[in-house]
């Protein structure tokens, strides 16, 4: 991984800045330095959450990785200090949250409140593809993958808007699908998702990420003037756990598995969309 890096790094280092940047943006060259920035990424312990926040952490800004696996978490801080020394668990700070549980969103955002930091960001990437089947952790929901994927994130930007709010200029990214994009349906009269229990485990999937890109746009216009900026970004076809952990019993599950050994991306190209939608000035008020 971190020849890959080296090479891209060597490569792109070559163009000149006016070339690079509107085609080949890198957070190695083309990132400002975020000194004194708060972001919370959700799923930041994996996949290309994690890699979000290494970039962001090597960016100079503090992190707080909202994980439902807190020996993930440790393990994601312990490989970031292989490369960078400097990050301590204050700066890259896990923090527990099961997105399929409102009972626990809402003690993470008072956990978070507790910690009276400023908030700049908000990168929901916690996610998951075809499985676990059942209900969410409080069992308030009956799709667990439309809680993880789109009502969790609706709630806990729902509740740390204020904080965004106060801190603008504030970014809000969301981690949306192609798939979700071109093939999620909405059943208005299911909007709990009590019928994709049953459906096909993709169709569920899709539907959360196409109510997921539904509501960025609608939050995008509510919060015009007020500094905070709201984004939906697409990582591409990445290699991450989403596809191993998809349940194999599912066709389309094992079919995304044979396609990723071929032709999916590295994380850190899957993380580039939404650094760029994090960090860049001119995006300010777009
Ligand atoms: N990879 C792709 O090709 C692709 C394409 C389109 C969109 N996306 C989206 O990109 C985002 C990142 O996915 P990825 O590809 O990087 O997969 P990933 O490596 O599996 O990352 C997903 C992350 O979400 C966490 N997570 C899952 N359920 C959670 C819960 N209930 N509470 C808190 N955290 C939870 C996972 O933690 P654990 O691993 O510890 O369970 C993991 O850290 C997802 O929203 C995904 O839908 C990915």
């Amino acid at each position: 991984m971190t020849s890959h890096l080296i090479v891209d790094s060597f490569l792109t280092g070559l163009l000149p800045d006016w070339l690079r940047q509107p085609f080949l943006w890198r957070p190695q060259h083309d990132m400002v330095d975020l000194f004194g920035k708060v972001y919370i990424v959700t799923g930041g312990n994996s996949g290309v959450g994690f890699q979000v926040v290494k970039w962001l952490a090597a960016g100079n800004a503090t992190v707080i990785l909202a994980t439902h696996n807190m020996p993930g978490a440790r393990k994601a801080v312990r490989d970031l200090q292989r490369d960078m020394p400097h990050v301590t668990e204050t700066r890259v700070h896990p923090m527990f949250v099961d997105m399929t549980s409102f009972t626990s969103i809402t003690k993470f955002v008072t956990d978070f409140s507790a910690l009276s930091l400023p908030l700049h960001g908000l990168v929901n990437a916690a996610g998951e593809a075809m499985g676990p089947a059942g209900r969410g952790a409080d069992g308030k929901m009956p799709s667990h993958t439309l809680v993880t994927n789109y009502y969790g994130p609706f709630y806990l930007t729902h509740l740390l808007l204020q904080h965004l709010t106060t801190s603008a200029p504030a970014r809000i990214v969301n981690f949306c699908s192609a798939l979700g994009e071109f093939m999620g349906k909405v059943d208005w009269n299911d909007l709990r998702g009590e019928k994709l229990v049953d459906s096909d485990p993709l169709a569920a999937y899709n539907a959360s990420k196409r109510m997921l890109s539904m509501m960025t746009k609608e939050m995008a216009v509510r919060c015009k003037g007020t500094g905070v900026d709201v984004f939906a970004v697409h990582p591409g076809f990445a290699a991450t756990n989403l596809w191993h952990k998809s349940l194999r019993c599912y066709p389309a599950a094992r079919a995304f598995n044979v396609a990723e050994e071929w032709f999916a991306q590295h994380p850190f190209y899957g993380a580039l969309p939404a650094l760029y939608a994090l960090s860049e000035p001119h995006l300010q008020d777009e």
